[in-house]
């Protein structure tokens, strides 16, 4: 298989569970948002190498937004997957849930869009196969990083002028 040859969305899919213990917690007996960064940091980087089948970099954390409380006892289900590729860098998708312990419901409770970089054995950017969309969900979703990656450019050039 060439180096190029597209690998399918499902290759990165990455679903990780975890369950709110009171390290985790504040004195609310809410997780951390710090602690949920780190899941998603660690749920995102698992999917882009799974990807790339390389090193990789978290290059950048959008804005995380935290929908409701989850609490202690609470169990937490983190699901990502490679949304595009552009060259050297891969915008990953993470649905967060909190999953009620006694009846089993589901509630969305935030959504994170992480880039990756990956990395030659010399620590330079390194190019990746492009991501393959099969269905109409996963090519949504890439049409929309490709805007969130503009978007992306465009605030960091806003940023470098404003503060060089
Ligand atoms: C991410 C990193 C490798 C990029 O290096 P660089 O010298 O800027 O490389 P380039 O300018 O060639 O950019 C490489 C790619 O990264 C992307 N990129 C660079 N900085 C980015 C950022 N802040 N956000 C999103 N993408 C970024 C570029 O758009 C480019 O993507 P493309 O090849 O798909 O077009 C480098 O900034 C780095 O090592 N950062 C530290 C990463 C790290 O330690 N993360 C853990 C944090 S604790």
């Amino acid at each position: 298989m060439s180096e190029r040859t597209p690998r399918p969305v499902s290759a990165s899919r990455v679903e990780m569970t975890q369950l709110v213990q009171p390290p985790d917690a504040n004195y609310l007996e809410t997780l951390f948002g710090g602690r949920l960064v780190e899941w998603i940091d660690n749920c995102a980087a698992i999917a882009a190498q799974r990807h790339a089948r390389e090193k990789v970099v978290t290059a950048s954390i959008d804005d995380l937004h935290f929908a409701v409380p989850i609490r202690l006892g609470d169990i937490v289900v983190l699901k990502a997957q490679v949304n595009y590729v552009h060259r050297t860098s891969m915008e990953v998708g993470v649905r967060v849930e909190r999953e009620n312990p006694r009846t089993g419901e589901r509630t969305h409770a935030a959504r994170a869009y992480l880039t990756f970089v990956a990395l030659s054995d010399d620590n330079q950017p390194l190019s990746v196969p492009p991501v393959h969309a099969s269905d109409p969900d996963d090519r949504r979703r890439a049409a929309n990083a490709i805007t969130r990656r503009e978007f992306r450019l465009m605030r960091r050039k806003a940023l470098a002028t404003a503060d060089p």
